[in-house]
């Protein structure tokens, strides 16, 4: 089986809410697959679904080739999660919090005690294992949720914002540890509205706005697409634009954020550019990102 999950016209209503609006994505075997969106776009909402913790509204979803609305138990033994919000049980110490969990999948206590040792090991929280939760800094909290979702080998691997209010430091680390599971041959579904996550961690990523995809591809056929090498962001330039496009011989695209112009352009076209504004205004040419894929696809910023 090539196809880790497949989303044929997916949807979730709450009430007058569209959540997740008729969405079509597959996710391949061994492959980290990235949902890109702001606050509200419907991540939180496909995950559930995929994790079989809320029904579909409309539309069929197969995980690992079993279809959710009816084959849960079994899908479950395939997929490990790790929720946005951090579940862990504040009444009992790391190792606990491991073993407990791990005895919802039904393992033997040796291998239990066997699984609980490799992944501390692994997740670098051995010298913690006795620690009680309310001690762990946030990004031992979200490795030791990553671990605890691995207990059972799944090959399936589901992570809504893994790293969402880490520091730099930690976010790598967790990164570190994401990638290896890649090399191992997990599948990995994450959410995400850090763009540069996007683009470190996952092979191909959908992005979504209001329940609905935008776009899909690898990160960087996507910057390429949308956006091409190069942004030139300039300062304060927002009432000199219309004078510089009247003055270039071929046309440029750009918007507007705040007191920011962002102009696209080929590269060649950057440089004339540059050179024309350098005496009035300070322009920074950088590389192109997911951000500014996301910017030109909705006019808006993936964090607000
Ligand atoms: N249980 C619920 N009841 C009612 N509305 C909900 C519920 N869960 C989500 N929604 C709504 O569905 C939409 C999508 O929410 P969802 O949590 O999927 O977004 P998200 O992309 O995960 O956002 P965030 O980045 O903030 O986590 C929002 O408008 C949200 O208010
Ligand atoms: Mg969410």
């Amino acid at each position: 089986m090539k196809t880790a999950i497949k989303a044929s016209n997916l949807s979730k209503h709450f009430g007058n809410i569209v959540a997740v609006d008729n969405i079509n994505f597959s996710v391949h075997r061994g492959e980290c697959f990235g949902l890109l969106g702001p606050n509200g776009a419907g991540k939180s909402s496909t995950i559930r679904m995929i994790t079989c913790s809320s029904p579909l509204t409309s539309g069929q979803l197969m995980v690992h080739g079993l279809n959710v609305n009816n084959e849960q138990r079994s899908i479950k033994s395939h997929i490990g999660i790790v929720p946005q919000n951090d579940n862990l049980d504040p009444d009992l110490p790391v190792k606990q919090n491991l073993e407990v969990y791990a005895r919802y999948y039904g393992l033997n206590k040796q291998l239990i005690r066997r699984r609980v040792e490799e992944q501390l090991e692994i997740f670098e929280l051995s010298d913690r294992a006795n620690s009680p939760i309310h001690s762990l800094s946030g990004g031992m909290r979200r490795r030791l949720l990553i671990a605890r979702a691995l207990l059972h080998n799944p090959s399936i691997l589901i992570l809504d914002e893994p790293t969402v209010g880490l520091d730099p430091q930690a976010r790598h680390i967790v990164w570190r540890q994401l990638r290896q599971l890649t090399k191992n041959g997990v599948t990995q579904v994450l959410t995400t509205h850090y763009m540069d996550e996007a683009e470190q961690l996952c092979d191909r990523i959908i992005v979504i706005n209001h329940g609905k995809i935008l776009a899909e591809a690898k990160p960087q056929e996507l910057i390429q697409q949308y956006v091409g090498n190069n942004v030139l962001e300039i300062p304060n330039f927002s009432n000199d634009i219309e004078l510089l496009k009247r003055s270039l011989d071929f046309t440029i695209e750009y918007e507007i954020f705040g007191d920011k112009t962002n102009i696209y352009a080929s590269d060649d076209n950057l440089s004339i550019i540059s050179a024309k504004i350098e005496t009035s205004s300070k322009g920074n040419l950088r590389k192109a990102n997911l951000e500014d894929v996301f910017l030109r696809l909705t006019g808006r910023r993936l964090v607000e």
